[in-house]
Protein backbone atom coordinates (compact mmCIF):
# COMPACT_ATOMS: atom_id res chain seq x y z
CA UNK A 1 0.00 0.00 0.00
CA UNK A 2 1.17 3.47 -0.78
CA UNK A 3 1.22 5.93 1.77
CA UNK A 4 1.95 9.98 1.68
CA UNK A 5 3.83 11.33 4.45
CA UNK A 6 4.34 14.81 3.86
CA UNK A 7 7.79 16.96 5.44
CA UNK A 8 6.67 19.70 7.88
CA UNK A 9 10.21 21.01 6.54
CA UNK A 10 8.44 23.16 4.10
CA UNK A 11 5.48 23.74 5.90
CA UNK A 12 4.73 27.59 7.37
CA UNK A 13 6.10 26.29 10.88
CA UNK A 14 3.31 28.95 12.35
CA UNK A 15 0.67 27.35 11.01
CA UNK A 16 1.95 23.66 11.80
CA UNK A 17 -1.71 22.79 13.01
CA UNK A 18 -3.07 23.24 10.13
CA UNK A 19 -0.75 22.68 7.42
CA UNK A 20 -1.02 18.80 9.15
CA UNK A 21 -4.52 19.17 9.26
CA UNK A 22 -4.59 20.27 5.17
CA UNK A 23 -2.19 17.14 4.33
CA UNK A 24 -4.39 15.09 5.83
CA UNK A 25 -7.44 16.07 4.12
CA UNK A 26 -5.51 15.25 0.84
CA UNK A 27 -4.93 11.63 2.05
CA UNK A 28 -1.85 11.98 3.96
CA UNK A 29 -1.33 9.15 6.16
CA UNK A 30 1.76 10.05 7.71
CA UNK A 31 3.42 13.29 9.01
CA UNK A 32 7.07 13.49 8.45
CA UNK A 33 9.55 15.26 10.74
CA UNK A 34 12.59 16.26 9.97
CA UNK A 35 15.40 16.28 13.27
CA UNK A 36 18.40 18.13 11.76
CA UNK A 37 21.12 19.18 14.30
CA UNK A 38 23.39 21.26 12.45
CA UNK A 39 26.52 19.00 13.03
CA UNK A 40 25.28 15.65 10.93
CA UNK A 41 23.76 17.91 8.18
CA UNK A 42 24.84 21.21 7.94
CA UNK A 43 21.33 22.79 9.28
CA UNK A 44 19.13 23.24 12.03
CA UNK A 45 15.22 22.14 12.61
CA UNK A 46 13.19 21.05 15.45
CA UNK A 47 13.26 18.82 18.71
CA UNK A 48 11.21 17.04 20.73
CA UNK A 49 9.31 20.31 22.33
CA UNK A 50 7.32 20.55 18.25
CA UNK A 51 7.02 16.94 18.16
CA UNK A 52 4.94 16.97 21.74
CA UNK A 53 3.16 20.13 20.21
CA UNK A 54 2.55 18.12 16.72
CA UNK A 55 1.32 14.86 18.80
CA UNK A 56 -1.65 16.96 19.98
CA UNK A 57 -2.60 18.51 16.92
CA UNK A 58 -2.95 15.16 14.61
CA UNK A 59 -3.61 11.23 14.98
CA UNK A 60 -1.47 10.48 12.33
CA UNK A 61 1.81 8.49 13.17
CA UNK A 62 4.70 11.06 13.18
CA UNK A 63 7.43 9.72 11.45
CA UNK A 64 10.57 11.51 13.05
CA UNK A 65 14.18 11.19 10.92
CA UNK A 66 16.47 11.88 12.45
CA UNK A 67 20.09 13.81 11.10
CA UNK A 68 21.73 13.79 14.13
CA UNK A 69 24.87 12.73 15.76
CA UNK A 70 24.18 10.79 19.06
CA UNK A 71 20.71 9.55 18.45
CA UNK A 72 20.97 7.71 21.39
CA UNK A 73 20.49 10.36 23.90
CA UNK A 74 17.77 11.96 22.32
CA UNK A 75 15.69 8.54 21.09
CA UNK A 76 13.88 8.67 24.52
CA UNK A 77 12.73 11.91 24.39
CA UNK A 78 11.53 11.66 20.93
CA UNK A 79 9.89 8.51 21.89
CA UNK A 80 8.34 10.31 24.79
CA UNK A 81 7.03 13.89 23.01
CA UNK A 82 4.81 11.29 20.76
CA UNK A 83 7.15 10.17 18.03
CA UNK A 84 5.74 6.95 16.21
CA UNK A 85 8.18 6.07 13.62
CA UNK A 86 12.08 6.72 14.63
CA UNK A 87 14.56 6.58 12.01
CA UNK A 88 18.39 6.87 11.99
CA UNK A 89 21.28 7.20 9.18
CA UNK A 90 23.72 4.56 8.84
CA UNK A 91 25.82 7.19 8.41
CA UNK A 92 25.73 8.61 11.73
CA UNK A 93 25.07 5.36 13.95
CA UNK A 94 28.52 3.78 15.48
CA UNK A 95 26.50 0.24 17.38
CA UNK A 96 23.50 0.71 14.56
CA UNK A 97 22.31 -2.76 15.97
CA UNK A 98 22.03 -0.95 19.42
CA UNK A 99 20.48 2.39 17.96
CA UNK A 100 17.52 0.22 16.28
CA UNK A 101 17.32 -1.62 19.25
CA UNK A 102 16.97 1.09 21.63
CA UNK A 103 14.25 2.70 18.96
CA UNK A 104 12.24 -0.62 19.17
CA UNK A 105 12.27 -0.49 23.28
CA UNK A 106 10.79 2.94 23.18
CA UNK A 107 7.77 1.35 21.68
CA UNK A 108 8.62 3.00 18.06
CA UNK A 109 9.11 1.37 14.47
CA UNK A 110 12.62 1.68 13.99
CA UNK A 111 13.92 2.77 10.65
CA UNK A 112 17.13 3.09 9.05
CA UNK A 113 18.25 5.32 6.52
CA UNK A 114 21.17 5.42 3.47
CA UNK A 115 22.29 8.82 2.10
CA UNK A 116 22.57 9.05 -1.86
CA UNK A 117 26.45 7.76 -1.60
CA UNK A 118 26.04 4.43 0.68
CA UNK A 119 24.94 1.35 -0.96
CA UNK A 120 21.92 -0.68 0.16
CA UNK A 121 24.22 -3.53 0.73
CA UNK A 122 25.11 -2.15 4.01
CA UNK A 123 22.12 -2.85 5.26
CA UNK A 124 22.11 -6.48 5.29
CA UNK A 125 22.71 -7.11 8.69
CA UNK A 126 19.91 -4.84 10.20
CA UNK A 127 17.50 -5.29 7.31
CA UNK A 128 16.33 -8.21 9.69
CA UNK A 129 15.76 -5.83 12.75
CA UNK A 130 14.01 -2.91 10.83
CA UNK A 131 10.62 -1.72 10.07
CA UNK A 132 11.58 0.14 7.35
CA UNK A 133 14.35 1.56 5.43
CA UNK A 134 14.55 5.20 3.88
CA UNK A 135 16.15 5.40 0.69
CA UNK A 136 17.17 9.68 0.77
CA UNK A 137 17.24 10.66 -2.53
CA UNK A 138 18.90 14.02 -2.20
CA UNK A 139 21.71 14.65 0.26
CA UNK A 140 20.06 15.35 3.92
CA UNK A 141 19.85 18.81 5.11
CA UNK A 142 17.73 20.96 2.70
CA UNK A 143 14.22 20.70 1.56
CA UNK A 144 13.41 21.56 -1.84
CA UNK A 145 16.17 20.17 -3.78
CA UNK A 146 16.47 17.93 -6.82
CA UNK A 147 16.04 14.22 -7.52
CA UNK A 148 19.20 12.39 -7.73
CA UNK A 149 18.02 9.47 -10.24
CA UNK A 150 21.05 6.76 -9.29
CA UNK A 151 19.16 5.87 -5.80
CA UNK A 152 16.26 4.37 -7.71
CA UNK A 153 18.34 1.13 -8.20
CA UNK A 154 18.91 1.20 -4.44
CA UNK A 155 14.68 0.86 -4.10
CA UNK A 156 14.91 -2.05 -6.42
CA UNK A 157 17.89 -3.75 -4.78
CA UNK A 158 15.88 -3.55 -1.33
CA UNK A 159 12.60 -4.96 -3.17
CA UNK A 160 14.94 -7.95 -4.39
CA UNK A 161 16.81 -8.44 -1.06
CA UNK A 162 13.19 -8.45 1.06
CA UNK A 163 11.39 -10.52 -1.09
CA UNK A 164 15.09 -13.47 -1.19
CA UNK A 165 14.94 -13.53 2.37
CA UNK A 166 11.21 -13.25 3.18
CA UNK A 167 11.47 -9.78 5.18
CA UNK A 168 8.92 -7.83 5.32
CA UNK A 169 10.29 -4.15 6.15
CA UNK A 170 8.72 -1.30 4.25
CA UNK A 171 10.56 1.16 1.79
CA UNK A 172 10.24 4.32 2.12
CA UNK A 173 12.16 7.39 -0.34
CA UNK A 174 12.87 11.39 0.75
CA UNK A 175 13.97 13.85 -1.40
CA UNK A 176 12.76 15.50 -4.51
CA UNK A 177 9.42 13.33 -4.62
CA UNK A 178 7.03 15.61 -6.76
CA UNK A 179 4.75 14.82 -9.83
CA UNK A 180 7.33 14.73 -12.10
CA UNK A 181 9.59 11.54 -10.25
CA UNK A 182 6.88 10.20 -8.09
CA UNK A 183 5.83 7.39 -11.23
CA UNK A 184 9.85 6.42 -11.21
CA UNK A 185 9.96 5.98 -7.40
CA UNK A 186 7.07 3.57 -7.26
CA UNK A 187 8.25 1.98 -10.03
CA UNK A 188 11.46 1.00 -7.81
CA UNK A 189 9.73 -0.16 -4.83
CA UNK A 190 9.13 2.51 -2.54
CA UNK A 191 6.12 2.45 -0.59
CA UNK A 192 6.10 5.43 1.91
CA UNK A 193 6.40 8.52 -0.31
CA UNK A 194 7.70 11.78 1.85
CA UNK A 195 7.16 15.02 -0.06
CA UNK A 196 8.04 18.36 1.45
CA UNK A 197 8.00 20.85 -1.12
CA UNK A 198 5.67 19.33 -3.15
CA UNK A 199 3.13 19.04 -0.95
CA UNK A 200 3.59 22.45 1.29
CA UNK A 201 5.86 24.60 -1.15
CA UNK A 202 3.35 26.18 -3.20
CA UNK A 203 -0.93 26.24 -3.94
CA UNK A 204 -3.06 24.14 -2.17
CA UNK A 205 -1.83 21.52 -0.04
CA UNK A 206 -4.67 19.39 0.64
CA UNK A 207 -5.08 19.59 -3.40
CA UNK A 208 -1.17 18.78 -3.29
CA UNK A 209 -1.64 15.58 -1.75
CA UNK A 210 -3.97 14.36 -3.16
CA UNK A 211 -2.82 14.63 -6.91
CA UNK A 212 0.50 13.32 -5.94
CA UNK A 213 -1.04 10.22 -4.11
CA UNK A 214 -3.24 9.72 -7.43
CA UNK A 215 -0.15 9.96 -9.38
CA UNK A 216 1.34 7.13 -6.97
CA UNK A 217 -1.55 5.30 -7.07
CA UNK A 218 -1.70 4.83 -10.53
CA UNK A 219 1.81 4.04 -10.79
CA UNK A 220 1.12 1.44 -8.43
CA UNK A 221 -1.09 0.06 -10.14
CA UNK A 222 0.55 -0.48 -13.61
CA UNK A 223 3.04 -2.23 -11.46
CA UNK A 224 0.95 -5.13 -11.29
C1 LIG B 1 15.89 16.49 3.59
C2 LIG B 1 14.72 16.00 4.38
C3 LIG B 1 13.50 15.79 3.58
C4 LIG B 1 12.98 17.00 2.91
C5 LIG B 1 12.23 16.58 1.70
O1 LIG B 1 16.99 16.55 4.40
O2 LIG B 1 15.03 14.77 4.99
O3 LIG B 1 12.49 15.14 4.33
O4 LIG B 1 12.14 17.76 3.72
O5 LIG B 1 11.83 17.71 1.07
P1 LIG B 1 11.49 17.78 -0.47
O6 LIG B 1 10.33 16.87 -0.69
O7 LIG B 1 11.18 19.19 -0.65
O8 LIG B 1 12.72 17.32 -1.23
ZN1 LIG C 1 13.34 13.56 5.88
Amino acid sequence: MIELAPSILSADFAHLAEQVRAAEAGGATVIHVDIMDGHFVPNLTIGPPVVKSLRKATDLPLDCHLMIENADDYIPAFAEAGANWISVHYEACRLLNRTLHHVKDHGCLAGVVINPATPADFLTEVLDIVDYVLVMSVNPGFGAQKFIPSTLHKMRQLTDMRAARGLSFRIEVDGGVALDTVTDVVRAGAEILVAGNAVFGSGDPTRNAQHLLKAATEAALQKV
